[in-house]
């Protein structure tokens, strides 16, 4: 199985990190195709926990190439930090490659980031406040700034002014800010080029040759399917493709070489920023899954919004990724539940809706519908088969598999990267 892609089957953080980390040791290279610093992947690697949010999960599986390709934005400043606290703790990078046409965030893109959230007021996004939006509208509107531009000082200088020239005047105008200095960002982005010179690598050739020579490939996706620019919650979502298409555009590997898409889902289901969310808990429930689940953002650290499972969305992951695979993270945390509640449905204006709405105001009145299941009480933090899982939990993965039309390969069953039950290996030994 030489391609395979990882994608977040729900609103993000479901511990994509944790499932392409458990892959690392059998694969050549992790590729990072989408986002930047929005992300947040915690791994916990012999009981010390390692924050990542730009770097991808393979940084720290020795023998593997970690890739930063094409469709990632990149916050020059983040990625040498994060390499110099993986470096503190005696984490080799030096593998690390990057593609020349990964875009860059610059500083002034943060900024930016800031004013469109107090330009949209009551409809703001609750972005992560990276810099990513702006990041990539620059990128569609052809005025971005490339990795390969920090090599030619002369045009770095006239892209920047470019992009200045339109963001300037409506800071100045309609915030009365100040004007943002061409020289100084030229000069900031023109110290990173030297370190950043022996990490560059023709991504798209040297995935494809690998391929062709048998090695094997992990695409990690950032953010998550109902985040994806084009099939989640818009405008609620970031602004990438975080399905499993965005592995391809997002490297240059093509559609037909992927041999497996894996979704990532928790047994229940979080959401960070703004947007639609049908199965949210408010109060005593939610901060029940919240604390049990310690959902509080990596990246943020804002508390999640959190609710049950829908079939809904999980169905839709399906659907749009072409999933193979499903891996369920977090079982672990409903332990001590009488009844989990999983929503199979949406009630939408008196009519049960069974796939995932396509109108924006459909989804805000959506209601779950939910089936109720037996609930557990053992602690199966130590469970290492599906059979060794009390009879409810079995019956509830069984019951999660059938709703969302994929074939549930592994469950996680607490953070350890061994606490894992794998029902389908991901990766032929
Ligand atoms: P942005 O990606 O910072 O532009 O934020 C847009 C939306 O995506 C906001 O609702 C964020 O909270 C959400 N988002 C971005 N990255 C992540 C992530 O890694 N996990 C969960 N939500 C995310």
């Amino acid at each position: 199985m030489p391609a395979v892609i990882i994608v977040g089957a729900q609103w993000g953080d479901e511990g994509k990190g944790k499932a392409s980390d458990q892959l690392g040791t059998k694969v050549d290279y992790v590729v990072k195709y989408n986002g930047g610093n929005n992300a947040g992947h915690t791994v916990v690697v012999n009981d010390e926990k390692f924050a990542l949010h730009l770097l991808p999960a393979g940084i720290l599986t020795p023998n593997c190439t970690p890739v930063i390709a094409n469709g990632v934005v990149v916050d020059l400043e983040v990625l040498f930090s994060e390499i110099e606290q993986l470096n503190a703790r005696g984490i080799d990078t030096s593998k690390l490659r990057i593609s020349n046409n990964a875009h860059i965030i610059p500083s002034y893109n943060k900024k930016m980031d800031a004013v469109n959230e107090r330009m949209l007021g009551k409809r703001k996004l609750g972005t992560t406040g990276r810099g990513i939006g702006p990041t990539y509208a620059d990128k569609m509107n052809r005025i971005g700034i490339r990795v390969q531009d920090l090599f030619d000082p002369s045009i770095l200088r006239q892209k920047v002014e470019g992009a200045l020239y339109q963001k300037n005047s409506m800071l100045m105008e309609l915030f009365a800010g100040e004007s943002i200095d061409i020289d100084e960002v030229t000069n900031d982005l023109l110290s990173y080029a030297d370190r950043i010179k022996p990490m560059l690598m023709n991504v798209t050739a040297e995935l494809n040759h690998a391929l062709d020579a048998g090695k094997t490939i992990v695409f990690e996706g950032g953010q998550a399917v109902m985040l994806d620019i084009d099939h989640g919650t818009y405008p609620f979502v970031t602004s990438s493709t975080c399905s499993a298409a965005g592995a391809c555009s997002g490297s240059g590997v093509g559609p037909r070489r992927i041999d497996r898409v894996v979704g990532v889902a928790k047994a229940y289901i979080t959401r960070v920023g703004e947007g639609p969310f049908p199965t949210e808990l408010f109060g005593e429930e939610g901060q029940r899954l919240r604390d049990a689940g310690m959902e509080y953002g990596t990246t943020t650290g804002r508390p999640r919004r959190c609710g049950w499972y829908d079939a809904v969305v999980a169905r839709y992951a399906t659907m749009v990724n072409s999933l193979t695979d499903i891996v369920i993270t977090k079982l672990d945390v409903l332990t001590g539940l009488e009844q989990i509640p999983v929503c199979v449905a949406y009630e939408i204006d008196g009519k049960r809706v069974v796939d995932m709405p396509e109108s924006q105001s459909d989804m805000h009145h959506a209601k779950p519908i939910y089936e109720y299941f037996a609930g557990w009480t053992e602690d199966i933090s130590q469970c290492a088969t599906f059979a060794d899982l009390p009879a409810n939990a079995q019956a509830y993965i069984l019951k999660l598999e059938e709703l969302s039309g994929c074939r549930i390969s592994s469950i996680g069953v607490g953070p350890e990267r061994e606490q894992t039950i794998v029902r389908t290996p991901l990766l032929a030994d």
